[in-house]
């Protein structure tokens, strides 16, 4: 994946002011559960960089603990979010360092990594967390987003997948970021997905959310529908 091939693909024109309320853009939450259900697929724990106050983590939690009910490979996963609480630690387009500080958000379920990445993402924690099916993203700063990806990187096998909040925008940070990773570990990725979504930066035109998968040599099975076949059949029957 080469940044030009990122934004030729999915340069983001649309105009914004012009298009607001006209179009449907899923929205963060569908978005999440789409890559959860992908990830359902894959073995390995789930990890949120950028948490903020834990909305897009309470959305993943709450989808594995759904899918624990009926699926019992979800059972083992543990869920991981990393934020120092303290905010950006440099701007990012309109939004100044310290946007987002926040107290740390309880979050039942969720183990919370609290730090500035450069300190936090250990061997250590490298070594608890393991393998790692599913990455969310939503860092905002290229700086966070190298970081993120070089500790990252071993913990990911065939079919992990990567979500990125803020792909592509005014500042294309986290398509920088991932482009250069890509090419410096020569790993081999597929986009699953661009998803269109309102400007979180300073512009007038939406910005992309993104979804790639790691291609490995092994075989990925589809993921079982989370209701198992016979109850779908009757539910149906009932209506
Ligand atoms: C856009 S917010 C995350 C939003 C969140 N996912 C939600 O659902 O609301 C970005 C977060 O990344 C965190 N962050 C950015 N760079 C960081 C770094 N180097 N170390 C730790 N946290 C960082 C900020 O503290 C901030 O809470």
């Amino acid at each position: 994946m080469t940044l030009e091939s990122a934004l030729a693909f999915g340069g983001t024109q649309d105009d914004w002011a012009a298009t607001r309320g006209r179009i449907t853009y899923p929205t963060r939450a569908q978005v999440l559960e789409t890559a959860f259900f992908l990830s359902r697929a894959v073995p390995g724990n789930i990890i949120e960089f950028g948490t903020y106050q834990g909305y897009s983590m309470r959305v993943l939690r709450d989808e594995l603990w759904r899918a624990k009910v009926w699926d019992r490979r979800q059972r083992g996963k543990r869920l991981y979010a990393c934020d120092s609480f303290e905010g950006l630690p440099e701007g990012y387009e309109h939004l100044a360092s310290g946007t987002f500080a926040t107290p740390v958000p309880k979050l039942r379920g969720v183990r919370i990594v609290k730090g500035f990445f450069d300190a936090s993402l250990t061997p250590e924690l490298a070594a608890e967390v393991g393998r790692v099916s599913l990455a969310h993203l939503d860092a905002d700063l290229y700086s966070s987003t190298v970081t993120v990806l070089d500790w990252l990187g071993p913990l990911l096998g065939p079919g992990s997948l990567l979500l990125f909040d803020e792909f592509l925008g005014e500042d294309p940070a986290e398509a920088r970021a991932f482009a250069e990773w890509c090419e410096k570990q020569g790993i081999k990725v597929a986009l699953l997905a661009l998803f269109g979504r309102e400007p979180s930066g300073k512009g007038d035109s939406s910005d992309r959310r993104a979804l790639y998968q790691i291609v490995g040599d092994q075989r990925i099975d589809k993921p079982a529908p989370l209701t198992p076949d016979r109850w779908r059949r009757r539910l149906s029957s009932t209506w």
